[in-house]
């Protein structure tokens, strides 16, 4: 179901803004680069690390704003969040149920991950606080998120829709719930089980498709029991053991898939590149997008698998090929809906067609993906067909007109697919806002141009 479609936030014929930047076709691109941290790891960390009794110690964490604001939210709620060096964090929790009313408004900025996150950590706690973000994140849903941990006990005060800014006062004696998942959602996912943390007896989530599990590996780390079993249809069912005691722990972050995942497409498709990426997370439900590209053609090769912290990780060293088009088995979407913009991206320059189907969650992310990728690609000259929930792209064989200007509508990842698909473009692409790209990427820039690309700032 879609429940939110919004109109873009920027019309062509407005002044592009300084912050826009030009990416130009610059040939082969070659090196070896590790990536910023896992974001929804760095964002689970700081959450779980604020409800464990003790210290947490975290390394790599992601220091880009979405993860920053989370840092700042549990501060506001009374644990502490130090940062000693890049990425090195430590938190002094303040164990279940001890969160303190925050003095003032929690402003996520662009993070969906961290607001619906948080908002399963005060349904817990009897508790009021106040929740807002920027103009991406105040127009996203939120009452998917608010439904189940109603059941709980906690009261919202929202816009209509459920959207923020929202007022939450948390349960005082929270009742466990059993929720089946309606949408494939791991953020709501998480928001139930972290709920649950405070409840007595077993919460459950039943999951009918599965999406990434670092809720669940990351609160057994600290303490939890979770179990999970399957249904008679298949679906697997998540117990937790409500009020376990959580004792900090040291988590080390892996680099983020999702992030890679723009030099990967980048090097696939500037003929001539061979790159490495050091120290990729390879949890096996973030990886659809590595084993799409593979069917696609593209040469991609995992080397020093090893486990951290209970995560798989490994270097991925990427050639340059030709690709062709295929279609993405729909059930593969929970495990790559971050990637399809960068996907995208690479169909435009495969031979033949790329059909994604069952993406119509596209359009509830940090803008209508799917109408954003549909817009910039007609604007850079690439044929496409655009549903309700899906996406067909006509690869041009080769590298694709280009020339486009695009709009960001505040969203990271469409910034860096466009940025991505001009290092494969007869004409410059230019994107109008990458302001966003901080949310979830600092350094992007710095680290395709040391790979050998050119973006450079679109003003200069
Ligand atoms: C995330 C889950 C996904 C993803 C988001 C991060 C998480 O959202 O799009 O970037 O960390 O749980 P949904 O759960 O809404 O699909």
């Amino acid at each position: 179901m879609i429940e939110n479609a919004r109109p873009h936030a920027f019309e062509s014929d407005e002044a592009i803004p300084l912050t826009s930047l030009v990416s130009t076709a610059a040939g082969a691109l070659a090196g070896v680069t590790a990536l910023p941290g896992d974001k929804s790891i760095s964002h689970r960390s700081l959450l779980l690390g604020a409800l464990a009794v003790g210290e947490t110690v975290v390394r790599g964490l992601l220091e880009g704003e979405d993860v920053l604001n989370t840092a700042e939210a549990i501060r506001k709620l009374g644990a502490t969040a130090t940062r000693d060096g890049d990425g090195e964090w430590r938190v002094q929790g303040v164990g279940i149920g001890g969160l303190q009313e925050p003095d003032s408004v929690i402003d996520f900025g662009n993070s969906g991950t961290g607001a619906r996150l948080l908002l399963g950590v005060l349904a817990g706690h009897p508790i009021t606080a106040f929740i807002t973000g920027d103009a991406s994140l105040c127009s996203r849903p939120m009452n998917r998120v608010s439904d189940p941990l109603s059941g709980f006990g906690a009261k919202f005060v929202s816009r209509e829709g459920g959207r923020l800014p929202l007022a939450v006062t948390g349960a005082v004696d929270p009742m466990p719930v059993t929720y089946r998942l309606p949408v494939a959602s791991a953020q709501v996912k998480s928001a139930v089980l972290l709920a649950g943390l405070n409840a007595p007896g077993y919460t459950t989530v039943i999951e009918p498709e599965p999406t990434r599990d670092h809720t669940e590996l990351m609160m057994r780390h600290f303490g939890a029991e979770i179990d999970i079993g399957e249904g008679d249809d298949g679906a697997a069912h998540i117990r937790l053991t409500g009020q376990p005691e959580l004792s900090g722990r040291k988590v080390v972050v892996p680099g983020d898939p999702s992030s890679a995942a723009f030099p990967a497409v980048a090097a696939v498709i500037s003929p001539g590149s061979e790159v490495t990426l050091t120290g990729v997370g390879m949890n096996p439900r973030r990886t659809g997008l590595f084993e799409t590209l593979v069917e696609m053609g593209a040469d991609i090769v995992r080397r020093n698998e090893r486990t951290e912290a209970g995560e798989p990780v490994a270097d991925l060293v990427i050639k340059a090929g030709r690709l062709r088009g295929v279609d993405v088995p729909p059930e593969r979407a929970p495990r790559m809906i971050d990637e399809y913009p960068i996907l995208a991206m690479a169909a435009a320059v495969a031979e033949g067609d790329t059909v994604m189907k069952g993406i119509g969650e596209l359009r509830v992310k940090e803008s209508d993906r799917l109408a954003a990728v549909a817009q910039g690609l007609t604007a850079c000259g690439v044929s496409i067909e655009e549903g309700e929930d899906y996406l067909i792209v006509h690869g041009c064989e080769g590298r694709a007109p280009g020339g486009g200007t695009v709009a960001t509508d505040l969203d990271h990842r469409i910034a860096m697919s466009f940025l991505v698909l001009g290092a494969a473009s007869e004409k410059a692409v230019i994107v109008d806002d990458a302001g966003p790209i901080d949310t979830s990427f600092p350094g992007f820039v710095d680290l395709m141009n040391g790979l050998g690309a050119d973006i450079k700032a679109g003003n200069s």
